[in-house]
């Protein structure tokens, strides 16, 4: 599929548009319209609803170690600033960045699709950068291949300014050639923190600085002892919030993959430490069966475990959730999802301050230069007291960490399907359909009257009615039936009912499937137990 389709159908049909559109957009922000925001609101009442409120009943058979308890929460966009500086955030949370020294362009720099290469005595970058993507993952491998160097090879990498873009790279010589076009030089790569910072109150400068949070899952830590005390929940338990993040990205792309601001659904899973690993492995393969189950099926989906030396310095364990988006290279996987094993590292951090490895591997508070804890943790205490055994303990923490964004691109990608249908003539024309599976399709189903006279609307608004009171529905009594299959096909609506001549004999109507696109009657009375039967 090309991205470019999926693109123009939702802008075309109301799934996403460019935020201030009218003002020349603003890089990295998005807007969800009618269909938009029903698709992203069906993704995260699923997940709420299969790992919240209704996980009791799945959990053990879904391999569960034990049985165990979930809450929620919603915490505020702005915390602390102590938060952020415990957390690591505020010193550590950085992305390399360089710019182009002639147009003032800036990259991140690991999205600088190329290599440092050294040939005939010569340093150069050959380079693919960010803006041509799918033409430049062939320029890439084609200069790879002329340089005789291997994807992953990095042995030859090497830093000096010169940026080469290459028209045309089908050998060594041809990098050397006029045409290859000097581009820029770029200056050294330098970190750039990517919190937003913001202003509380009147108080400008350090005082009255904040951030707006980059993730949701502090809030959650910090919560911990109100949760605990407030509901007498017992480990294990989790904690799940979903709501808005925020991060300054240096180079926004790829439709909504990279935003800057952007929502996440995570749990922070609290457990005895010796039971984590045990915790990890449930979590990992039941967050990877539920975006199976909601139709993220095939070779496009993967999972991931993370090499130990890719693991944060805290974790035994990281799995990452992947989904084979169609603007990226042939082989090459985006993030929808990491599930983390995060030891005692977040409590830990928020009780005694920011922590670092030590020489033994081991963490402890990050001191000053003046000896003393570089950022102060909050001095409460907040470890576990288990009431039957008595145990004090820090609870290790398993944190699957999704974005509802980029599920919902994912499903957009997955759904869009082109294939052929009859038109209004029977002539087979080529048809673009959502393939939405019904739980999060943003509208269930559409009600047409064949044609607007013999008292077949009023028939179809009835339906319309007792379908609305139950999930989103859809009327439409304009134009030829077979251009309203269509756009309802666009929409991604699963089921399309039609009062046609024989309902006002009979009192049936047909019910027409979306993908297989067969056609049968119900009676009106039963349409709305036949619909809810088959979208729930
Ligand atoms: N608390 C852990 C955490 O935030 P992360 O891997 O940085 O981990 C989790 O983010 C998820 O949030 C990612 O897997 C992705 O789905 C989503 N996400 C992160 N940055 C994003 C961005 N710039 N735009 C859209 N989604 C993003």
């Amino acid at each position: 599929m090309e991205m470019e389709k999926l693109v123009s159908l939702c802008k075309r049909r109301g799934f996403l548009f460019q935020s201030s559109e009218i003002y020349g957009g603003l890089n990295g922000f998005w807007d969800y319209g009618p269909l938009g925001v029903e698709l992203k609101r069906n993704i995260k009442n699923a997940w709420w609803q299969d790992m919240v409120t209704g996980h009791d009943e799945m959990a053990i058979s879904q391999g569960a170690p034990s049985t165990y308890e979930m809450t929620g929460l919603d915490c505020t966009i702005i915390m602390h600033p102590q938060v952020w500086k415990c957390s690591g955030h505020f010193d550590l949370f950085c992305d390399m960045m360089v710019d182009c020294r002639e147009s003032k362009k800036r990259y991140r720099f690991d999205q600088l699709r190329g290599r440092w290469v050294e040939a005939k005595g010569k340093k150069v970058f050959v380079t693919t950068l960010a803006e041509a993507e799918e033409e430049d993952a062939d320029l890439e491998r084609r200069a790879l291949k002329a340089f005789n160097l291997r994807a992953k090879d990095t042995a030859q990498l090497i830093w000096e300014g010169t940026v080469l873009s290459l028209d045309k790279v089908d050998s060594l010589e041809a990098v050397f050639a006029p045409e290859a076009k000097e581009i820029g030089t770029l200056t050294e790569p330098r970190e750039f923190n990517l919190m937003f910072p913001t202003t509380i109150g009147a108080l400008a400068g350090e005082e009255g600085r904040a951030f707006l949070r980059p993730e949701t899952a502090q809030g959650i830590f910090v919560n911990f002892k109100n949760v605990i005390d407030s509901t007498r929940v017992k480990i294990p338990f989790g904690i799940a919030q979903v709501g808005k993040s925020f991060r300054n990205e240096i180079t926004p792309r790829n439709f909504t993959f990279r935003s800057r601001e952007f929502e996440q659904m995570e749990i922070e899973f609290f457990c005895h430490p010796d039971e984590s690993r045990k915790w990890y492995e449930y979590w990992r393969d039941r967050r990877m069966k539920w975006y199976t189950n909601l139709g993220l099926a095939g070779d496009r989906l993967q999972l991931r475990e993370h090499d130990k030396d890719e693991l944060s310095h805290y974790s035994v364990g990281t799995a990452d959730i992947e989904y084979a988006f169609p603007f990226l290279p042939d082989g090459e996987y985006g993030e929808l999802e990491g599930i983390a094993h995060r030891g005692d590292f977040d409590l830990r951090s928020h009780m005694e301050g920011k922590l670092v490895k030590n020489a033994q591997g081991c963490l402890e508070v990050e001191l000053g230069e003046d000896g003393k804890p570089k950022y102060r943790g909050s001095g409460r205490d907040l470890q576990y007291r288990d009431e039957v055994t008595n145990e004090r303990f820090t609870p290790h923490v398993i944190e699957p960490s999704a974005g509802a964004d980029r599920g919902a691109l994912a499903f957009l990608c997955e759904a869009y399907t082109e294939d052929a249908a009859p038109d209004d003539k029977g002539q087979m024309q080529t048809r673009v359909v959502m393939k939405f599976h019904p739980r999060i399709a943003p509208i269930k189903a559409a009600v047409f009257p064949l044609v607007k006279k013999d008292g077949m609307p009023e028939v179809a608004q009835e339906i319309y009615r007792a379908l609305k009171k139950r999930f989103p529905a859809f009327y439409d009594e304009k134009g030829a039936v077979g251009r309203r299959y269509r756009r309802q096909d666009e929409a991604g609506t699963p089921y399309c009912i039609t009062v046609d001549g024989q309902s006002l004999t009979d009192q049936t109507v047909t019910i027409r499937d979306r993908d297989t696109l067969e056609q049968w009657r119900v009676k009106v009375d039963d349409v709305v137990e036949e619909i809810a039967s088959r979208v729930s």
